[in-house]
């Protein structure tokens, strides 16, 4: 368990501070993968960073397990920091020692004897799935390769927490999905904590169980995944999420939409039930559909359809209506002419 309390990051700057961190407080559970969203600038990595110490707080302390870890020092501070491992965009590795020794030099420093280290190196070669790769040099290997390295040597010490800064950022699509399913994978093996911080959205629900969302510093916003996605807060959420209207709708569509607009949101199991057609044999108005998208968040889906209706005045109103309360789960956003 990790928990924020009113913790404050200042900076000093030529004219004045600048409140990097302002006042953030949440927790996150033991075992869970949890997600810090926020624009470049937003304060993530400064609040990341007061975990495991490289950096410290203004204000406020950081529990981990229920100790406060804010003034730790010496000892203390390499076994806290022993217990959490990091990634980063860029892996970090050394380049003049091979993928064995760049993970191998982390129990050798702590003291481990060659033939226990040869034996963890080769799990957590396995278990990162680059076995082959013990002898090469990084420079031979792909982006997804390297941060497979760093995830090992992140957690060979132990770590129960990993904290991952931009860790796919700098990785293709496909990529980023492969480090994301071992992470995944690895937190449920090994029983580790994982905070993972982005700027790509995508990266938060393909992984994530809940999610802080900053901006400018503050904590704007919190909650599971799935209701963050479907049903966003703040302002700053839904604009980061792209809620607003017509963000997903191609621009040719929105440019030749005539008369009505209507954007269905379904969630869960709602997502497959046939209410347009229920709408069109109940009320004769037929519906054109301008775009339609199902996406798995958490494994729910979550469908958006827009759709233009055509027929009388009366009977879309009342087609409309009905899209409303007969299926609640279903969000029905009227626009007029755009
Ligand atoms: N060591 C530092 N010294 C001075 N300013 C910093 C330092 N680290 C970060 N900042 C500033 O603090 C703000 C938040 O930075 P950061 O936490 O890196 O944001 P994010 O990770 O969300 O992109 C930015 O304005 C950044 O320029
Ligand atoms: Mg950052």
């Amino acid at each position: 368990m990790i928990e924020f309390q009113n913790i404050s990051v200042d900076f000093k700057q030529k004219k004045g501070t600048l409140a990097a961190v302002h006042d953030v407080s949440f927790r996150i559970e033991a075992g869970e993968i949890f997600g810090i969203a926020g624009s470049s600038g937003a304060g993530k990595s400064t609040l990341l960073r007061t975990i495991n110490l490289l950096q410290g707080v203004t204000s406020g302390q950081v529990l981990v397990d229920g100790k406060n870890v804010t003034k730790v020092r010496g000892k203390q501070l390499r076994e806290h920091r022993r217990n959490i491992g990091m990634i980063f965009q860029h892996f970090n590795l050394a380049d003049n020692l091979t993928v064995y020794q760049n993970i191998a030099f982390v129990l050798r420093a702590a003291g481990k004897s060659r033939q226990e280290t040869d034996e963890m190196v080769r799990k957590y070669l396995g278990l990162v799935g680059i076995s082959e790769k013990a002898d090469v040099y990084p420079s031979k290997l792909s982006g997804g390769q390297k941060q497979r390295v760093a995830i090992a040597r992140a957690l060979i010490g132990g770590a129960k927490i990993l904290l991952c800064d931009e860790a796919t950022s700098a990785l293709d699509a496909e990529t980023t999905v492969s480090i994301l399913n071992l992470i995944q994978t690895l937190s449920k093996k090994l029983g580790i904590t994982v905070v993972i911080i982005t700027h790509e959205l995508e990266v938060i629900k393909g992984i994530c169980n809940r999610c802080a969302v900053m901006d400018g510093g503050k904590l704007v916003e919190i909650g599971g995944v799935y209701d963050l996605f479907t049903k966003p807060k703040n302002s700053y959420t839904k604009q980061l999420i792209g809620y607003t209207l017509g963000h997903d709708l191609p621009p040719e569509v929105l440019k030749n939409a005539e008369g009505l607009l209507v954007k269905l949101t379904f969630r869960g199991s709602k997502a497959n039930t046939p209410v347009i057609s229920d709408a069109t044999v109940r009320f004769g108005v037929q519906f054109n559909i301008l775009v339609g998208r199902i996406e798995y968040i958490e494994e729910k889906p979550l469908g958006v359809l827009y759709v233009n209706p055509v027929g009388e005045t009366d009977a879309v109103r009342r087609a409309l209506d009905y899209l409303k309360e007969v299926v609640k789960e279903v969000e029905v956003i009227e626009h007029g002419r755009i």
